[in-house]
C-alpha cells in the first residue's frame, strides 16, 4: 500500500488541467505532459477525478460506462500510458470511484427503465409516488426533490442530479459489479480509490419521509448518510477487493461525523484507511450546505480553530485518519474564504498552506492551489455547474428568494469558481490550450501562472515546495502528536507536533489584523520556515497579519546539557 501518512496527494480535475489536443478540454495526454512538473513540486500521488465515459451532466460524476474512458480525455491506451509514466516516476494514483449512483445513460439503468422485468430494476430505487407526489419528502443535494419521474405514477431516487440514479447497495449483485470495476483498474496497477459520497450507500429501509410534520422537502441526513451498513459494506469491499491488492481506500465522507470517521478508518475496523471531513470547508455555510446562505458565509477564527482542534484531537486519540484539504473541485478556491486576496495575498496563501501541511493527516493540494489561483466571478450565462444552476432555481421556487439575489449567491459559491483552467503561463489561453477553453479562463493568468511562479523564489509555488520537503524531513510533522497551546487566542493558532525525537511549534496568525501572543509555555527553538518575516521565538510575540512560523524546539535534556556546559556550572 502507498505510504499514505508520508505522502502529499494532488487532485487533478481533468477537464481543466491541461489540454493536449486543442479542443479546449483537458485530457490524459495533457496530464502526462505535466507529470514532471508534479514530481518537481514533490507530489507522491495523484487523485484523478473521473475520466470514465459520461454524458457530463455532473462532469464525470455521472458515469455511463465504468470500463471506458471518456473520448474527450483520450483512450484506454492513454490511460495505460499514464499509469506507466506515473510508475516510472515513482508516483501513485487514486482513481475516483463513483459508486453511489450511475448516469441514467448507463446500460444498467437504460435496461431497468425500459423493461419492467429487467434484472437491473433492483439495481436502483424505483418507487410508486404518494398522492401525486414523490415517494418521500427527501431534498436532493442539488436542490428540489430527490426523486425523478419515471412515468405518471412511479419515480426513481436521484440524490444529486436527476440524471444520477442512486444504486441499491443492499442488492449483492450491485456490490459485486462495483467490486469488478475496482478489480479491473487495480489489475491495471492503480493504487486505490477516492470513493465518491461513499457514506450515502446505506439508505434507511423503506425510504420513509424525513420529519413528516414539516412542510416542503427535508434534507434526509441520517436517513441517507452514514447508515449502519456503510461500514459493513466497506469491510466487505476491503475483504473482497482492497486487501487483495493492498490498495488504499479514501472515503469522501460527506458530512461525516467524528464517530463515523473513526469507524471507517480505524485499522481495527478493517475498512478503509482515510476519510475527508467537510467541517472546515463548510464553515460559514448553513446546515443545508453551501447554498444555505443563512449564516451569510461568515465564521470566526475561533470556529476555525475549534474545528481543527476537534478533528486533530479525535483522530489521534482514537486512531482514525483524515486527509486534510482546503480546496477541491466542489468548493470555491479557499484563499478568498480563509485568506485575504486584496491585502495579504502572498502572506495568507502561504499561511494557509503552512496550516494544511503541518496538521496530522495527509495533505491534499487541489490543482492550481500551489500557484495561488483565485476565483473568477462568472456571469450567470457562463455557468456550467448543474448544482449552482439548479440550486438557484430551488432557492427561488422553495424559499422565494428573488432570482437576482439567488444568482448573486450562486455566483459566490458555484463550483465553477474552482474549475477554471489551470494557468500554466502568460501565453495565449494561459498555456492550457491553444483554443478557447470549455469554461472561461481567469484573465489574471497574465500574472498568476505556473511558469512565472517557478522562476520567482518568493512565490507561493516555492513555498509549497519547501513545505513538502520540510514535511518529509520531519517525521513529527507526519505522525507526531498534535498538542494545542493558547487555545483561547482569538487570532493565532498555535500547536506543537511531537514525537520521541523532536518537538515542533507552529504559529499562525489566521487574521488580517496584527496580534500579540504570550505563549502558554516558555519555549526555545530555531526557525525552520516562515512565510516572510524571520523572527526569533520568544514567549511574548507580535505577529503581523497572516504571519506564520515553524520552529524546532530545543528539548529539555538539551537545555540541561547547554546549562551544564555554561560557565556557571563548569568545573
Ligand atoms: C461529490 C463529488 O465531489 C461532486 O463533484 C459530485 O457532484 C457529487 N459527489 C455527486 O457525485
Amino acid at each position: 500500500m502507498i505510504d499514505f501518512k508520508h505522502s502529499v496527494i494532488y487532485q487533478i480535475w481533468p477537464r481543466s488541467f491541461k489540454d493536449s489536443n486543442n479542443d479546449g478540454i483537458g485530457d490524459i495526454q495533457g496530464i502526462i505532459s505535466k507529470l514532471d512538473y508534479l514530481k518537481e513540486l514533490g507530489i507522491d500521488c495523484i487523485w484523478l477525478s473521473p475520466i470514465y465515459a459520461s454524458p457530463n451532466d455532473d462532469y464525470g460524476y455521472d458515469i455511463s460506462d465504468y470500463y471506458a474512458i471518456a473520448p474527450e480525455y483520450g483512450t484506454m491506451n492513454d490511460f495505460d500510458q499514464l499509469l506507466f509514466e506515473l510508475k516510472k516516476r515513482g508516483m501513485s494514483i487514486l482513481m475516483d470511484l463513483v459508486a453511489n449512483h450511475t448516469s441514467t445513460k448507463h446500460a444498467w439503468f437504460i435496461d431497468a427503465y425500459n423493461n419492467p422485468n429487467s434484472e437491473y430494476r433492483d439495481f436502483y430505487f424505483f418507487k410508486e409516488g404518494k398522492n401525486g407526489n414523490p415517494p418521500n419528502n427527501w431534498l436532493s443535494f442539488f436542490g428540489g426533490s430527490s426523486w425523478t419521474k419515471e412515468n405518471e405514477h412511479s419515480y426513481y431516487l436521484t440524490s444529486f442530479a436527476p440524471t444520477q440514479a442512486d444504486l441499491n447497495w443492499k442488492n449483492p449483485q450491485v456490490r459485486q459489479e462495483i467490486y469488478n470495476v475496482m478489480e479491473f483498474y487495480l489489475k491495471k496497477g492503480v493504487d486505490g480509490f477516492r470513493m465518491d459520497v461513499i457514506n450515502c450507500i446505506d439508505k434507511k429501509d423503506g425510504l420513509p419521509d424525513k420529519n413528516p410534520e414539516k412542510k416542503g422537502y427535508q434534507f434526509p441526513d441520517d436517513y441517507l448518510l452514514n447508515g449502519p451498513l456503510v461500514h459493513t459494506y466497506l469491510k466487505e469491499m476491503n475483504e473482497k477487493v482492497l486487501s487483495k491488492y493492498d490498495a488504499l481506500g479514501l472515503a469522501e465522507g460527506c458530512l461525516v461525523t467524528l464517530d463515523d470517521a473513526m469507524k471507517y478508518t480505524n485499522p481495527d475496523s478493517k475498512g478503509i484507511q482515510m476519510t475527508f471531513h467537510f467541517d472546515i470547508s463548510m464553515l460559514g455555510y448553513g446546515s443545508l450546505g453551501k447554498y444555505d446562505f443563512r449564516k451569510f458565509y461568515r465564521f470566526t477564527t475561533s470556529e476555525f480553530k475549534e474545528v481543527t482542534r476537534k478533528w486533530q484531537n479525535a483522530m489521534q486519540e482514537k486512531n482514525g485518519y483524515v486527509g486534510n484539504f482546503l480546496s477541491n473541485h466542489d468548493n470555491k478556491r479557499h484563499l478568498e474564504r480563509f485568506g485575504n486576496i486584496e491585502l495579504y495575498y502572498l502572506e495568507s496563501a502561504k499561511a494557509l498552506a503552512l496550516y494544511n501541511f503541518t496538521l496530522y493527516g495527509t495533505p491534499f493540494i487541489y490543482q492550481g492551489e500551489e500557484i495561488g489561483m483565485t476565483n473568477l466571478k462568472l456571469d450567470y450565462s457562463e455557468w456550467k455547474d448543474y448544482e449552482a444552476i439548479n440550486s438557484v432555481q430551488a432557492m427561488h421556487d422553495m424559499l422565494h428568494v428573488p432570482l437576482s439575489i439567488a444568482k448573486k449567491i450562486g455566483a459566490y459559491v458555484t463550483r465553477d469558481n474552482a474549475r477554471t483552467p489551470v494557468q500554466w503561463s502568460n501565453e495565449n489561453y494561459a498555456g492550457f490550450s491553444s483554443v478557447t477553453p470549455w469554461i472561461k479562463l481567469n484573465p489574471n493568468y497574465i500574472h498568476i501562472n505556473a511558469h512565472d511562479s517557478m522562476i520567482d523564489p518568493q512565490s507561493i509555488y516555492h513555498f509549497y515546495k519547501k513545505l513538502i520537503v520540510l514535511r518529509k524531513s520531519h517525521e513529527a510533522l507526519c505522525t507526531g502528536k498534535f498538542i494545542e497551546l493558547n487555545k483561547d487566542h482569538k487570532s493565532i493558532l498555535c500547536f506543537k507536533r511531537i514525537n520521541d525525537e523532536e518537538e515542533l511549534l507552529i504559529l499562525i496568525n489566521l487574521t488580517k489584523q496584527a496580534a500579540d501572543i504570550t505563549l502558554d509555555e516558555k519555549l526555545d527553538g530555531i526557525e525552520l520556515l516562515h512565510n516572510g518575516l524571520d523572527k526569533e521565538l520568544r514567549r511574548v510575540m507580535k505577529l503581523a497579519p497572516y504571519e506564520a512560523h515553524i520552529y524546532q524546539l530545543t528539548k529539555k535534556e538539551e537545555k540541561v546539557k547547554v546549562s551544564l556546559h555554561s560557565s556557571k556550572y563548569r568545573v
